[in-house]
């Protein structure tokens, strides 16, 4: 039998509102208007931003300044060097190296399905894409080039105003138009063909294995009830399996650290002591090309997060009450927060975490570098 989704499925799969339906776009004269190719399963509640309707020309010249090393201080480096196609968009490094191989505090975060999120940044720091895609141009530990100068160089260049004119209407080129192509290309970075995505359109059948892991996935244990569960979409939600879409909610702590060695996170933005050690929940898809995990890429394979997530939870005041609650025994009175899954319930939960793995996304020439 089939494994039977929770109503999350329902919610989720209110069709027929497409994406773009806000977008204004003179289709004589102007750039020609795009939808975003994704599948109906996954959800339509997001709008695209009025004021930045996807075209093609934007996504063009979006795909060339990803690409563009001229954006950073040196010409060593661009988006795409952190944001490696062939690694869902991150770059195989605990930490980032930026120009002069300067070496950042966190972890490169894989670019997917980036329309269905809200919040940007391991602690949330940044609510669009077009603010946020400004930031690692003038971070001294990325491209460290000032935005005004960034400008200056594409202005100078023999192609990008004309480009922006195809673009945008205007061959001035602003710090809010760089956004706004970079935004549009990262919208179309969509990865919805894996074997999980097959399964759903009822193509393949998955192997018993990766459908116990998919059924321990998707469930919050019940001892009482011998509901055995892994917990993982209590805050990998739904089909783009990425914390939920709805501003801090899908921010939490995950027990990686003792109340002492809390680092931050999203209180940095908040000012909320209650939020110290939450971070963004990150989507799932293609997680087993996406390692070292976590925002310090302190776990180098998905076993050694399955062990995290299993044996050596670390509690404190802002522990989320999702992992404390969830055990597949009843609690025996001890501090310790574990989970209790036997080692085959692990194997199962990683080789479905391998289902997510989408070998069009990665090689889609729409999304390679353009220079080369
Ligand atoms: C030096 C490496 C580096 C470069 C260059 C870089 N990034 Fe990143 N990117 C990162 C790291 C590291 C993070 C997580 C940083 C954090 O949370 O503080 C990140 C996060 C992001 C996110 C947030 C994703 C999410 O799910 O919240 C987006 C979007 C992004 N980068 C896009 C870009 C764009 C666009 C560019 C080029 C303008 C760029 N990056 C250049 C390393 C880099
Ligand atoms: C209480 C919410 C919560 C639960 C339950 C949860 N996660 Fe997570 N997960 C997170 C958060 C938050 C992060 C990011 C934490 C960080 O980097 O500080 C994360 C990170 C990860 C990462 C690393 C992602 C990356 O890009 O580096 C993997 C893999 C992962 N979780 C898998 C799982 C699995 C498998 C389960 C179930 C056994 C699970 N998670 C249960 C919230 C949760």
């Amino acid at each position: 039998m089939r494994f039977q989704f929770p109503t999350w499925l329902g919610l989720i799969c209110v069709c027929g509102l497409f994406a773009c339906q806000n977008t204004e776009v003179d289709l004589i004269n102007g750039p020609q208007q795009m939808m975003l190719d994704a599948p109906d399963y996954f959800p339509a509640n997001i709008p695209m931003p009025a004021d930045n309707p996807l075209t093609e020309e934007g996504v063009q010249l979006g795909r060339m300044l990803f690409y563009e090393k001229k954006l950073s201080a040196d010409g060593s480096i661009s988006c795409g060097s952190c944001h490696q196609q062939q690694n869902a968009f991150s770059d195989g490094n605990q930490f980032s190296f930026g120009v002069n191989n300067t070496q950042g505090d966190m972890n490169s975060m894989a670019l997917s399905n980036l329309h269905w999120q809200t919040k940007f940044f391991w602690n949330g720091r940044a609510s669009t894409l077009e603010a946020q895609a400004i930031v690692p141009i003038e971070d001294v530990r990325e491209m460290n080039l000032p935005i005004a100068e960034a400008v200056n160089r594409l202005q100078a260049d023999a192609r990008y105003p004309s480009l922006f004119e195809s673009a945008f209407g205007t061959d001035a080129i602003t710090p809010g138009l760089i956004g706004k192509a970079l935004a549009q290309f990262e919208r179309t970075l969509i990865s919805a063909n894996s074997k999980f995505d097959a399964w759903i359109r009822n193509e393949v059948e998955l192997t018993p294995e990766e459908k116990l892991g998919l059924e321990l996935f998707f469930t919050h244990p019940d001892p009482k009830l011998q509901l055995r569960g892994g917990n993982c979409s209590d805050c990998h939600i739904g089909f783009l399996i990425a914390g939920d879409p709805n501003g801090f909610s899908g921010f939490h702590n995950n027990g990686l650290d003792a109340e002492e060695k809390l680092s931050s996170g999203l209180m940095n933005v908040t000012a909320n002591p209650f939020d110290q050690g939450k971070f963004k929940a990150p989507s799932l898809r293609n997680i087993a090309l996406t390692g070292p995990y976590m925002h310090d890429g302190r776990f180098q394979s998905l076993e050694e997060v399955l062990d995290h997530y299993n044996d050596h939870i670390q509690n404190s005041t802002t522990l989320d009450v999702l992992i404390l609650e969830a055990s597949n025994e009843v609690p025996d009175g001890s501090d310790a927060v574990k989970l209790h899954l036997s080692d085959e319930e692990k194997k199962a939960i990683v080789a479905f975490l391998h289902t997510l793995t989408d070998q069009d996304f990665i090689t889609n020439s729409k999304f390679s570098n353009p220079f080369n």
